[in-house]
């Protein structure tokens, strides 16, 4: 890596294999809506909110119960993703207080996010 810092590639986070997505939508989605979409009932979709933008990861098992990546699912994680925590505590939407890099860090898994997965909502304040 050069000594003169970081270079942004243009597709960043771009996955291999890009899905086709739809035009994202802004419905409000209530907390207790978005607690039952964890995975836990197969009659619900799968969601994970970043920054009150509600995705549908129902596509990848990795949301799936059992899998480690589930604490994220049915709420809004911004404030785990931003400081790489699987810790359940963690898994919750407060983010305005944490430092610059971990601020950082989160807008990069948000970047992740909508090049994968739909945007079904927005968390209903
Ligand atoms: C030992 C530590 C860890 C290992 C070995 C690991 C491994 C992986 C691997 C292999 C992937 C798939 C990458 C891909 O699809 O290209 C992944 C994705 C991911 N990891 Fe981790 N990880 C670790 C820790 C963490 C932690 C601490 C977090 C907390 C933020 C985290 C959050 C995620 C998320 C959100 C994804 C994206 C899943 C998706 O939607 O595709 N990981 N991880």
């Amino acid at each position: 890596m050069a000594e003169t810092g970081y270079i942004e590639e243009p597709k960043r986070f771009a996955p291999k294999d890009p899905p086709k997505l739809n035009p994202p939508r802004d419905e409000p989605i209530r907390v207790e809506d978005l607690a039952k979409c964890d995975g836990t009932d197969s009659s619900y979709p799968t969601y994970v909110a970043i920054m009150g933008t509600v995705f549908d990861v129902s596509s990848n098992t990795a949301y799936s119960p059992k899998n480690p990546y589930n604490v994220f699912a049915g709420r809004d994680a911004s404030r785990a993703l931003a400081q790489s925590s699987l810790k359940p505590e963690d898994c919750r939407p407060e983010w305005q207080d944490l430092p610059e890099k971990e601020k950082g860090v989160l807008k990069d898994w948000y970047t992740f996010f909508s090049k994968r997965y739909n945007i079904v909502g927005k968390v209903q304040l």
